[in-house]
């Protein structure tokens, strides 16, 4: 039984018109208390019975029957506002969760249908840097959210491993490259070969006409140029699984751009057959002038393709292997207008799915030294700011706990558990310049704070060693604090939903915050392991509930939850 739709079946006696569904929309949950647990506003009703929205919340207040599971319904102003009965409401959530365990909150609104989450996608060669964290951090926990709400989910890192950039670099590496050192340290010495080349082709089209041979030849096949780009791939590609490793990120498929390369020249004929594409200056194009946008380059003048063509195939291909119910892309504001242009046309192609391809975006970090720049070197290596997170939990530990148990793992939980919650605490959308004084800063509402309270509740647990916890009295449960703290826990669902609805992680991290906090309000208020049995058991049952919340919630945003720290 569930409280809010209790309140939505009233409304629906009260109109029948009214469905379930709309009336459970309009249910608010007000944050003064006095106003009760739950409030609904009769201003839509106005026009329809031609009343004051006062005197209609009067009239549904009169049309209801008595029943145990509210303790007060009364109309204030123009609001019906509902006051629970707190030992039906505490038994209620706490059974349900109870019943539920790591599934509570859950619902299986998926119903097993394909959405495909992809993320990261990092370019092979170049730095996986703290502008990838966001993609990869978010892209990681919606993954996780959808799966949670019973979607059959999909992790696609559509790497950036196909382009001009590397005829450029097998032309640098035949020039100027040293195997040896880039084995030994791959990425910044692909990147100098990069840096170099760039630089030095600028006033040199020899060098540029070059690098367009080379990746020409890439295209046809040539072995030499497949074998080094090969080799790129490959030891860029050991780079980046290690920080998913510690991450613990794991994707179903690393189809990137090159999978890619031998499907384009269907694509391109598609166009070709629907009539879409037209020259222009040798290169072939869409015209999207109509449709507001700026018309999308599909092949270059020497007949090479680009970026745009390959996600068209991308998306082609997902359908037809995935046959996809959502095909999210996680990927930064700056590509907007890129998203827009494929999606269109996509659609000027005659597929309606393209409506369920959705751009996730994100809002830009930049650094206290200015913008991102790999050309300039201002990079900061998302490996780096996972060491450094680390070593300096392992310092606190040091100080603070130096007999813990697992030091080492913890730390590492704990130092990334930090990083992740930071990236998912504000809406994706801001941007926000990127400072190693807040990441390593483990104060106030952060990841370590909610991982300490994690922590605290299996102290308390494994204190009171008692496994079976029955007979409760929920009575004991109805003061403010604790009272507080189940109301916290039905909201779970919510935020989850939200987060789903929106694609926004961070109506979890905000959530889980919040329950940390009243929890801990509850421990210092309502001391647990007490003489009398009753009280005990009520709050270790609480406590137990917020254990497994706090566990899951941590789950759903990629952050582990060490027992000890
Ligand atoms: N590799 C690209 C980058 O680093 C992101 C790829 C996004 N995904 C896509 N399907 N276009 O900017």
């Amino acid at each position: 039984m569930d409280f809010k739709q209790k309140v939505a079946e009233i409304f629906n006696n009260f109109d029948n018109e009214l469905t379930i569904n709309e009336a459970m929309q309009m249910i608010e949950i007000p944050s003064n208390q006095d106003l009760g647990d739950y409030a609904v506003p009769c201003f839509k009703f106005a026009k329809k019975y031609k009343k004051a929205p006062q005197m209609i919340a009067q009239d549904v207040v009169n049309s209801i029957e008595k029943t145990d599971d509210f303790e007060n319904i009364i109309n204030i102003g123009p609001y019906v506002n509902f006051f629970v009965d707190k030992d039906h409401y505490a038994e209620n959530i706490l059974k349900q969760a109870c019943n539920q365990k790591d599934k509570f909150g859950s619902s299986n609104i998926g119903n097993n249908k394909k959405v495909i989450v992809e993320f990261s996608s990092p370019n092979i060669a170049k730095p996986f840097h703290i502008g990838h964290i966001r993609s990869t951090v978010i892209g990681h926990s919606l993954y996780k959210i959808y799966t949670y709400l019973g979607y059959d989910t999909v992790a696609i890192n559509h790497l950036g491993d196909y382009g001009t950039q590397f005829g450029m670099l097998i032309s640098a590496y035949k020039k100027w490259g040293n195997k040896e050192e880039i084995e030994a340290n791959p990425i910044p010495e692909l990147l100098k070969l990069y840096v170099r080349f760039n630089k030095e082709s600028e006033e040199n089209e020899e060098l540029r006409e070059e690098a367009r041979y080379w990746f020409k030849e890439l295209e046809h096949d040539n072995d030499e140029a497949v074998q080094l780009w090969t080799w790129m791939r490959e030891v860029s590609l050991n780079e980046f699984n290690r920080v998913y490793d510690m991450f613990g990120i794991k994707f179903d498929s690393l189809a990137g751009e090159s999978f890619y390369s031998d499907k384009m020249p269907a694509v391109v004929q598609e166009l070709k057959d629907k009539n879409l594409l037209k020259e222009s200056q040798g290169a072939q194009i869409v015209e999207l002038g109509d449709y507001g946008l700026t018309d999308a380059v599909i092949m270059k003048s020497d007949g090479s393709t680009l970026y745009a063509t390959r996600d068209m195939a991308a998306a082609i291909y997902r359908k037809k292997t995935y046959d996809f119910y959502k095909n999210i892309y996680v990927v930064g504001a700056p590509q907007k207008l890129h998203f827009d242009q494929w999606r269109k046309v996509l659609d000027l192609m005659g597929y309606e799915w393209a409506k369920d391809c959705i751009h996730v975006m994100f809002g830009t970090v930049s650094l206290e030294e200015g913008s991102l720049s790999t050309r300039n070197g201002r990079v900061v290596y998302l490996e780096d700011v996972l060491k450094k997170a680390i070593d300096k939990t392992k310092d606190i530990i040091e100080e603070k706990n130096s007999n813990l148990p697992n030091k080492e793992i913890v730390a590492k939980q704990v130092g990334i558990g930090a990083v992740i919650f930071q990236e998912l605490f504000n809406t994706r959308i801001k941007d926000y310049m990127f400072s190693w004084e807040k990441t390593l800063s483990f104060e106030g509402e952060t990841g370590p704070y909610v991982q300490y309270t994690y922590a605290r509740t299996c102290s308390v647990l494994k204190k009171a060693n008692m496994d079976i916890i029955e007979d409760v009295d929920f009575s004991l449960l109805t003061d403010k604090v604790s009272f507080n703290v189940i109301k916290r826990l039905d909201g779970f669902k919510n935020a989850v939903l939200s987060a789903h609805d929106k694609n926004e992680p961070y109506f979890i991290t905000r959530y889980v915050v919040n329950l940390a906090q009243d929890f801990n309000r509850f421990y210092h208020e309502c001391p647990i392991i007490v003489e009398d049995d009753s009280i005990k058991k009520s709050r270790l049952l609480l406590t137990k509930i917020v254990n497994t919340t706090l566990k899951t919630a941590l789950g759903l945003l990629g952050i582990e939850a060490p027992e000890k720290m």
